[in-house]
């Protein structure tokens, strides 16, 4: 298969969770990948992995809510590769679970710098590469940017700055022949949707899955195929789209999921052979959050 053979793509988080599964697949179908994340990241693991099986990858590590870093990462991909054609602004990140009277400022602060700040620059760094190429952004938004997010709600508003932002760019940059897109995914099978490695209670965890009709996580890579669409040349019509891949918890908000018999609760196997599912973090660290946001 090359969906998106002769292109070249940056994945933001590409370490880990579902940012893993969309630089594996995307590298399957053909792309060159920077796989970029945090220097703590497996980055660098998983740019061995695509290139151990054939593929074509080279891994960026800083932190992408800087200007500077967000530039070095788009240049890494010319550099290496020569041009962009693909921006995913996957990267983000979920670090507590209270309601808003107790959540904590820092949680907040740290969320727009690595959900909003990281999204700006990157897709304003890349922008100049995407013009001459005629190249796309996808980004990671999220059912709760649409739906609202009880008990991390400025998470939700994150995710709704997202929507938005990649529509406007939709509106404004179709002159040049760059489409902008967003996926909207509901609870995936990532450290951030587990008690055990996410904030979540195991009351909040059994809520948030029997809250979604076909009572189940997705998987990231379930989540990656619809990135790979809105990012290949299929799309050609595509921009200034939300596309969830949600098991329908944008249409319904009630415990239905309770209801579905085990059998189809399984989640599809899929193709790829995914080693850092379960590697994000949400929780505060990279203690220099707090610089950026002037304190
Ligand atoms: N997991 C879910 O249920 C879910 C649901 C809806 C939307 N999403 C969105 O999908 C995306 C991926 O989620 P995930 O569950 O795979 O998370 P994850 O924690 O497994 O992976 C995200 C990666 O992004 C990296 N990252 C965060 N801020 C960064 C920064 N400033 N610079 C460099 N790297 C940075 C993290 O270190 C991590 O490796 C997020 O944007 C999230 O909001 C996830």
């Amino acid at each position: 298969m090359n969906r998106l053979a002769g292109k070249v793509a940056i994945v933001t988080g590409g370490g880990a969770g579902i940012g893993e599964a969309i630089a594996k697949k995307f590298a399957k179908e053909g792309a060159a990948v920077v796989v970029a994340g945090f220097p703590e990241d497996p980055v660098q693991a998983v740019a061995d992995e695509i290139k151990a099986s054939g593929g074509r990858a080279v891994a960026f590590e800083g932190d992408l809510a800087s200007e500077a870093m967000a530039k070095a990462c788009v240049q890494t991909a010319v550099g290496t590769f020569g041009q962009l054609d693909i921006l995913v602004n996957n990267a983000g990140t979920f670090p507590a679970a209270k309601e808003l009277g107790e959540y904590p400022v820092e949680a907040f602060e740290y969320m727009i710098k690595n959900n909003i700040y990281t999204v700006f620059h990157m897709s304003r760094a890349a922008l100049p590469e995407l013009k001459k190429t005629r190249g796309n952004i996808v980004s990671a938004g999220s059912e709760a940017g649409h739906m609202g997010e009880p008990m991390n709600t400025p998470y939700g508003g994150t995710k709704g700055f997202v929507h938005a932002f990649m529509r406007g760019i939709a509106g404004e940059q179709a002159k040049y022949g760059i489409r902008a897109n967003c996926v909207g995914p509901g609870p995936i099978d990532t450290a951030w949707t587990h008690k055990e490695t996410g904030p979540m209670t195991a009351e909040m965890e059994k809520q948030t899955v029997e809250g979604v009709p076909m009572g189940r996580r997705g998987t990231p890579e379930e989540v990656a195929n619809v990135y790979l669409f809105l990012a290949s040349d299929e799309a050609s019509y595509v921009t200034g789209a939300i596309y969830f891949a949600d098991g329908g918890v944008t249409i319904s908000k009630s415990s239905s999921g309770a209801q579905v018999p085990s059998d189809l609760k399984k989640e599809p196997a899929g193709e790829l052979k995914l080693e850092h599912s379960k590697d994000g973090h949400t929780e505060i660290r990279n203690q220099d959050a707090g610089h950026m946001m002037g304190h």
